[in-house]
């Protein structure tokens, strides 16, 4: 694969990145433009991938670098992506070896774009990154965070690890197009967690790795993502918005919001059904020889089938994805809850026996409206969410 480097302050992070490349097996070209060099030096970049460096298209002419290392790659990844980058590769200049690179690559490329928030934001940015989806590469949003100097905002380069995980899936889908660019989807993650007391709360073993594998998978396949996360502690994917809720009220709150304008909702959180009638305003103590109090619980919403109604009611082209967790007579209950829930695809689930929670790998079966079922073998949990979206792509207007 080819690294392009551009200009700016969070190559030192992409530094990281290529070190996880390379020791994962992968030949990695790094590519820098001059103004990555002012930032981490040619030295840096040779070390760490074992392979010549050049910026210019007049080192080792006679290999033809600017024609060949493009056609060569599987991957183009531009980390970070400058405001300048990002501009000269929207207008298709050939200016140095990382811009004749990307206009000779017909492989997959992903950009990482990395800035200050005014930059991110300006109109002349966003004209260029919605010029380069609408030509098919993949630009991950920008994470929110501490950026240079004292500011916060959108345009951290999101953590070396994601950027890994990012250009993994990106690969592993080899040639594939990006089936979801333009489409904006919704992800919700997690367990919620219901509070008791100021200290304790009833809540379930869901540990969101599944919903983060949808979210990651649905990035790397160019959709506009946001993951609704109910007490998640994995890092935040590259390229996708997070929100956070912690009850079922709070996730049904912004799933409500977030829900407006979605091409596609999945709802794998596992939420709470009930809840405690009132938590209580201190630690509930205990007394000794006493009979504890029992906790009264009220019935939380159903946030999937309130999703489907509000669906129905405005007539909106909207795909549902529910997810179900199913000790016994997994497809016969799986059925009845696709029924009872309204929609598109349910993803069933057996759990116990230290089956799905917190584990790596995941086996379903896709049940859909239409009474189709599409087995899942045991795999890694993003083999399962490329098949839902794959499920899903067809069933979007
Ligand atoms: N779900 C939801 N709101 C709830 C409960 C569940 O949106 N209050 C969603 C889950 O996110 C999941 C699907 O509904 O996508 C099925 O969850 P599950 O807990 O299996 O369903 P329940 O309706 O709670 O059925 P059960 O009686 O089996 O617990």
């Amino acid at each position: 694969m080819v690294l392009g480097v551009g200009g700016g302050i969070a190559a030192y992070k992409v530094c990281e990145l290529l070190r996880r490349l390379t020791e994962s097996g992968h030949r990695v070209r790094v590519v820098p433009t001059a103004e990555a060099l002012r930032f981490v030096g040619e030295p840096t970049w040779a070390a760490l991938s074992g392979q010549p460096v050049a910026t210019g298209v007049w080192d080792g002419v006679h290999e033809v670098p600017h024609v060949r290392i493009g056609q060569e790659a599987d991957l183009v990844f531009v980390a970070p992506a400058t405001a300048n980058i990002m501009a000269r590769a929207a207008a298709g200049l050939a200016d140095d070896l990382l811009t004749n690179t990307l206009l000779t690559a017909r492989c997959p490329v992903v950009f990482a774009p990395a800035m200050h928030t005014e930059m991110w934001e300006h109109p002349a940015t966003q004209a260029n990154v919605a010029t380069l989806r609408s030509r098919g590469a993949v630009v991950l949003d920008p994470a929110v965070g501490r950026l240079t100097g004292a500011d916060t905002g959108r345009g951290r380069l999101p953590e070396p690890s994601e950027l890994f995980e990012a250009a993994r899936l990106v690969l592993r889908r080899g040639a594939a197009a990006p089936d979801l660019a333009g489409r904006r989807v919704v992800v919700s993650a997690g367990g919620t967690r219901e509070a008791v007391d100021p200290v304790r709360f009833l809540g379930n073993h869901s540990s969101g790795k599944q919903g983060y594998a949808l979210a990651r998978t649905a990035a790397a396949r160019g959709a506009d993502v946001t993951l609704v996360a109910a007490n998640v502690s994995l890092p935040d994917p590259a390229g996708v918005r997070v929100v956070r809720a912690g009850s079922a009220v709070e996730l049904a709150e912004a799933m409500e919001a977030e829900r407006v304008g979605a091409d596609v909702i999945v709802m794998s959180a596992a939420v709470a059904d009930f809840r405690p009638v009132a938590s209580a305003a201190s630690k509930i103590k205990k007394s000794p020889g006493a009979t504890p109090a029992p906790i009264e619980l009220a019935e939380n919403p159903d946030i999937l089938a309130g999703l489907v109604a509000s669906r129905d009611a405005e007539g909106l082209a909207q795909t549902v994805v529910g997810f179900a967790a199913e000790t016994d007579d997994v497809i016969a209950n799986g059925r009845a809850k696709l029924a009872r829930k309204g929609c598109d695809l349910l993803v069933v689930n057996q759990v116990g026996g230290g089956r799905a929670f917190g584990t790596e790998d995941n086996q379903a079966v896709i049940l859909g409206s239409d009474g189709s079922a599409v087995d899942v073998p045991t795999g890694p949990k993003e083999d399962l969410a490329d098949r839902v979206w794959d499920l899903v792509l067809p069933r979007l207007g």
